[in-house]
């Protein structure tokens, strides 16, 4: 399935072939969402803060009300495989950052990655974004987010100390240009 061009292109019931769906997310998405994040935090991140800083700032930061405030403020979009398994499997979350877009968020379940969630989750962001340069900032060295935005035509840029419930982590901030050669080709063909 193609993603939406737009958000509220996205459907609201999931495609019964299997094939991945993305959609804004509800209230009632809150407690999935929480339940991808603590997982992908806990994988993601163990090793490079401590294992206490991890939990303080899941506590903080995904806790259900703080989720509940992120789909009020940002864009959150969730996604999953099939109408068989249509619960939320991972999802993303954008916000606009002065002249960008920031890819705030990204995760998919451990159990369910290299089904083309992430995927369908950039796209749609870039599709509701065409105009806007997108960025997101990645732990360095993080061997499943680098090749995964590398792919998916991001280019890496500059470095950054971010902090995680009082540590310290190097990441770097991974961009995707507008993609005005698509709109350039699209005019060309009109
Ligand atoms: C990065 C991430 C969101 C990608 O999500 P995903 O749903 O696995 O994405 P996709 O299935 O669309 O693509 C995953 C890529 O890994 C490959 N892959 C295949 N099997 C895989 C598996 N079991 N686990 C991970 N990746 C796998 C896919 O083939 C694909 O590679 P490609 O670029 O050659 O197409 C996911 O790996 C994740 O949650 N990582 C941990 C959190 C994180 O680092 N987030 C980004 C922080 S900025």
């Amino acid at each position: 399935m193609e993603p939406p061009r737009t958000l509220e292109d996205a459907p609201r019931t999931p495609p019964d072939d299997g094939s991945a769906w993305v959609r804004p997310a509800l209230a009632s998405d809150v407690p999935a969402i929480r339940e991808v994040a603590v997982a992908a935090w806990r994988a993601t991140y163990a090793g490079r803060v401590t294992p206490e800083a991890i939990e303080r700032f899941l506590a903080a930061a995904y806790s259900e009300e703080r989720i509940g405030v992120r789909i009020e403020r940002h864009e959150v979009l969730v996604a999953g495989n099939g109408a068989g398994a249509a619960y939320v499997q991972a999802f993303a979350e954008a916000a606009a950052h002065g002249d960008h877009v920031q890819l705030v968020a990204i995760y998919t379940l451990p159990g369910a990655r290299g089904r083309g969630l992430g995927t369908a989750l950039v796209e749609a962001v870039g599709d509701a974004h065409p105009d806007e340069d997108l960025a997101a900032d990645v732990l360095l060295d993080n061997d499943l987010a680098e090749p995964f935005y590398a792919a998916r035509g991001f280019v890496p840029g500059q470095e950054l100390t971010d902090e995680i419930a009082g540590e310290l982590v190097r990441e770097r901030r991974w961009w995707r240009r507008a993609r005005l050669e698509d709109r350039e080709t699209a005019a060309a063909g009109e």
